[in-house]
């Protein structure tokens, strides 16, 4: 199969080349990648010498340049989005132009060329779940953040090319997902790095929000599912079950860094902040054999190795005159440049 990953330079999408790449060995890979703040070359760095794997950076809203890479793919695996809450707070727009306009342009150049196309949601599109209960494929979307709605009018716009010009797509509801490669402004990288720096670790609130944790290579490996035997038109949840309190994975990180609690800083809640997300992923167990291969303990114990043998790919991240540096002190009021426990 010929496959064109969108947003393949990005934490799960790059997991996911890898795992095609090694378990495929007739399949050929293209990513497409506009290499914005969380899309890193370096994500791909090893396949630079693969024959069957070949990179073009470019942005999913550019009609021509897409048009012209989907005649020549049978599928389309699409990653590329604007992924993280607080910064659609700062600044919705972005996540209009990519999460729901660059959908819009992958479907319109499906409808033209034919193929499939797998569009790789999340489980925000639900909304808060209350205590007890567990979000179903079938049940209403009610996102309340503009990342989650701008993922929900992407996730519709596929839905409506399925139903008003027959085109093939399928949808993917991932939860929380962790493991290597995941730029550090999510709660678990953020986190690991911020304690080996002697940093604070900024906790959201009380910190009983509650999420479901699944490591990257499984989230993968559900999707790969997805493509190669989704049910046309239909929607396929991954969860992991390893459902945590944010303080309780937050004390779990720093006992297996061997750090202390007094790192954790209350900080006031994320404005509108879910209280909790939870799948039922019956569906793709019982229909595609999807199971997750790590419990919490080993997926959140490889993700702090990753970190910890990983120093130049993160350090490279939060260097203090960059991206990142910039945009945590206008989220966190904390300079990066400060040493150490100078913050909070
Ligand atoms: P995050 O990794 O941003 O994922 P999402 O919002 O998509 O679930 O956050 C996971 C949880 O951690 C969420 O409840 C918000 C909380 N959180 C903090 O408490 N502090 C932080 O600095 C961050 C980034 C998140």
């Amino acid at each position: 199969m010929k496959i064109l990953v969108t947003g393949g330079a990005g934490f799960i999408g790059s997991a996911f080349v890898r795992l095609v790449l090694e378990r495929y060995p007739d399949d050929t890979v293209t990513t497409l990648d506009a290499l914005t703040y969380a899309g890193n070359r370096a994500n791909l760095s090893e396949l630079e010498q693969n024959p069957r794997h070949s990179f073009v950076h470019g942005d999913i809203a550019d009609v021509p340049l897409v048009d012209g890479l989907i005649a020549g793919h049978d599928a389309v695996v699409n990653f590329a989005a604007e992924t993280h809450v607080d910064r659609s707070l700062l600044d919705p727009s972005a996540f209009l132009r990519s999460n729901v306009e660059g959908v819009y342009v992958l479907l319109d150049a499906v409808r033209r060329h034919g193929g499939r196309l797998v569009q790789v949601s999340t489980d925000e599109v639900y909304g808060d779940i209350p205590e007890g209960k567990f979000s179903l494929e079938s049940d209403p979307l009610a996102p309340r953040s503009p990342y989650a709605a701008a993922k929900a009018g992407g996730e519709l716009f596929c839905r409506s090319f399925s139903i008003s010009y027959g085109i093939d797509v399928v949808v993917t509801r991932g939860c929380n997902t962790i493991g290597p490669r995941q730029y550090p402004e999510k709660l678990v990288p953020l986190f690991i790095t911020n304690a080996l720096e002697g940093r604070p670790l900024p906790v959201y609130g009380d910190g009983l929000q509650v999420r479901d944790w699944l490591h990257v290579e499984d989230h993968a490996a559900g999707i790969d599912l997805a493509l190669r035997q989704g049910r046309s038109c239909e929607i396929y949840n991954i969860g992991a079950g390893n459902e945590r309190p944010n303080i309780d994975v937050v004390r779990q990180l720093l006992a297996h860094l061997d750090k202390s609690e007094c790192l954790i800083a209350y900080v006031p809640d994320r404005p509108g902040h879910d209280r909790r997300y939870a799948l039922d992923s019956t569906k793709i167990r019982a229909h595609l054999g999807w199971a997750p291969q790590r419990d919490f303990e080993a997926t959140l114990g490889d993700t702090i190795d990753w970190y910890l043998s990983h120093p130049e790919w993160w350090q490279a991240i939060r260097n203090a005159s960059g991206e990142f540096a910039e945009y945590y002190e206008r989220q966190y009021g904390w300079r990066l440049a400060a040493a150490g426990r100078d913050e909070g």
